[in-house]
């Protein structure tokens, strides 16, 4: 009488139990090997008759055997995230669509890259690429740019530890200029895109780690002229809006004649220096075993940062590298 009065009661609120919690109270007070509801009735058999022992005993087993076995079954529904915890016959509608899985997608410095690659790449350019880590020969020396040369300051560099080894982080993607040059004859037309570092100050427009588009082309009879037609070309392809280009007399130690391009137009209505350009030094020629009496060759090096500000009308080249989604979703 007092087992089925305890099974009915047990199994109410069993069906109303909604977490994990809630059924480990539940075994608790009805099994517990302290002070079970239902133990402590198996625990009292002893004190009964033979024939009431022989009654209750088997049905509290059974009870008690019950109730564990619904426990273990609930607790199994549980782990598998199942929401029938709470007893309700939850139905699963199988024609329902499933779950989308975010999908991420191409970073905007990823994006005008790949935009650029293509563009050069129809101008008949090849693109290769080069080290983040460089030695102090291909950095600087290389590229006419002797020791103790007060020109060096003007790329302030990370220098890797130990430093006697004389290994840097690049400062810029001018290296790959004599790095290819020393295995390739010319006549020669590529670019090299990649990261740079600078030890410098971050502000609205300059960042310590940024991306250099380098631009190298060798032949017979090339002038400044072949230079401005193909950034000229290259600014009308990339972007179909109006896009203004000055070309300003500057000094590298690699180029001679040397000069800063800088562009104007969308959001920006100052002039934005965009790149250093020049005509490959004879010297430079010289290091990697060309002959500068037959070949000549313009070179620039064009932040890729700078151009997608342009391009997408960002006004703080920050935005590119803190990670916000709030920014990168916008692209
Ligand atoms: C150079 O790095 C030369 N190697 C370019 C060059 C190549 C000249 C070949 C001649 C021949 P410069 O330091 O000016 O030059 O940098 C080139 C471009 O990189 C700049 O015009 C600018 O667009 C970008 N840039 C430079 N510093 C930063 C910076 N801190 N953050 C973002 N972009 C930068």
């Amino acid at each position: 009488m007092e087992i089925n009065q305890i099974k009915k009661r047990a199994l109410i609120e069993l069906g109303e139990i909604k977490d994990l919690t809630g059924l480990e109270a539940f075994r608790i007070k009805y099994l517990s090997r302290k002070d079970g509801e239902l133990t402590a009735i198996l625990r009292s058999l002893k004190n009964l008759s033979v024939g009431e022992r022989r009654k209750i005993g088997p049905e509290a087993n059974r009870l008690k055997q019950e109730l564990t076995e619904a426990i273990e079954k609930k607790k199994k529904i549980s782990a598998q995230g199942g929401s029938r915890l709470a007893g309700q016959d939850t139905k699963i509608d199988i024609t329902a669509p499933g779950l989308k899985v975010p999908q991420g997608h191409l970073h905007p410095i990823t994006k005008i890259l790949r935009q650029v690659e293509e563009t050069f790449q129809s101008m008949g350019f090849e693109v290769v690429e080069g080290p983040d880590i460089e030695t102090e020969y291909y950095n600087f020396d290389a590229l006419n740019i002797p020791a103790e040369h007060p020109a060096r300051d003007v790329w302030d560099t990370f220098w890797l530890k130990p430093v006697n080894q004389k290994l840097l982080l690049r400062t810029h993607t001018s290296p790959m200029q004599a790095r290819y040059m020393e295995k390739n004859n010319p006549p020669l037309r590529i670019i090299v895109p990649g990261r740079v570092f600078r030890y410098e100050a971050t502000d609205a427009s300059h960042s310590h780690t940024f991306y250099q588009i380098e631009g190298l082309m060798v032949d017979k009879e090339i002038s400044v002229a072949n230079f401005k037609a193909v950034v000229e070309e290259f600014f009308k392809r990339l972007f179909s809006k109006d896009i203004k280009i000055r070309l300003r007399p500057s000094y590298f130690p690699f180029t001679e004649p040397s000069f800063e391009v800088d562009v104007k137009g969308g959001k920006f209505k100052d002039w934005l220096e965009i790149m250093g350009a020049g005509m490959v030094h004879p010297n430079v020629f010289k290091t990697v075993g060309y002959n500068p009496a037959d070949w000549q060759g313009f070179a620039f090096g064009l932040g890729l940062d700078r151009l997608a500000m342009i391009k997408y009308g960002i006004d703080d080249i920050r935005l590119f590298y803190n990670g916000d989604l709030r920014f990168l979703k916008q692209f």
